[in-house]
């Protein structure tokens, strides 16, 4: 069965596993997406351009990956690319670059630059996809031009 991509919330059966095992890893960024989505209205990636979507191997919930308006920005016209995680067991195998794509693909209806910060480890990953550095931001490490 092929992977398959659908919205999800931190409801969604299997969110548990991941937000548990990014934390054994020392990634907070799932935790922080449930935290989010339990304050309310602005974190729960529903607003125009913004979402959240799983990616499911046999119905089971392997990684994670959403765009929203970026918070820092102070414009509605920048997005940030949000909470990606792929469980360990599954990484190396596209299930990352399927995430990330799904999140650029109508980007620019809504938005014209999505910007993200990334852990060290993932500079090379983004880098892959087509995002570019940025240098000097304590929230941005990288963009990308999408309008
Ligand atoms: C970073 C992460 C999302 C990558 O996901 P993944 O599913 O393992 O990546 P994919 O298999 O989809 O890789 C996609 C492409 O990127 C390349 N790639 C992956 N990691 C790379 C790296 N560090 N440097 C260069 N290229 C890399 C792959 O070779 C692959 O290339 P190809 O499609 O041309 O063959 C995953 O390792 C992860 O969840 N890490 C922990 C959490 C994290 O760092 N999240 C990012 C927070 S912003």
């Amino acid at each position: 069965m092929p992977v398959q991509l659908r919205p999800i919330t931190p409801g969604t059966i299997g969110f548990g596993e991941l937000e548990s095992e990014s934390l054994r890893h020392g990634f907070r960024m799932i935790g922080r997406l449930r935290q989010g989505w339990e304050r309310g209205a602005d974190h729960r990636f529903d607003r125009p351009g913004e979402m959240l979507a799983g990616a499911f191997l046999d119905d089971a919930l392997i990684g994670v990956g959403g765009r929203s308006i970026d918070p820092y920005a102070g414009d509605r016209r920048i997005g940030r690319v949000r909470h990606v995680y792929i469980l360990e067991g599954h990484r190396g195998a596209g299930i990352g670059r399927l995430l990330v794509e799904n999140v650029i693909r109508d980007a620019g209806q809504h938005f014209s630059r999505l910007n993200l910060r990334a852990p060290p480890a993932a500079f090379g990953f983004y880098e892959h996809l087509g995002f570019a550095r940025v240098e000097g931001l304590e929230t941005v490490t990288h963009h990308l031009l999408v309008a």
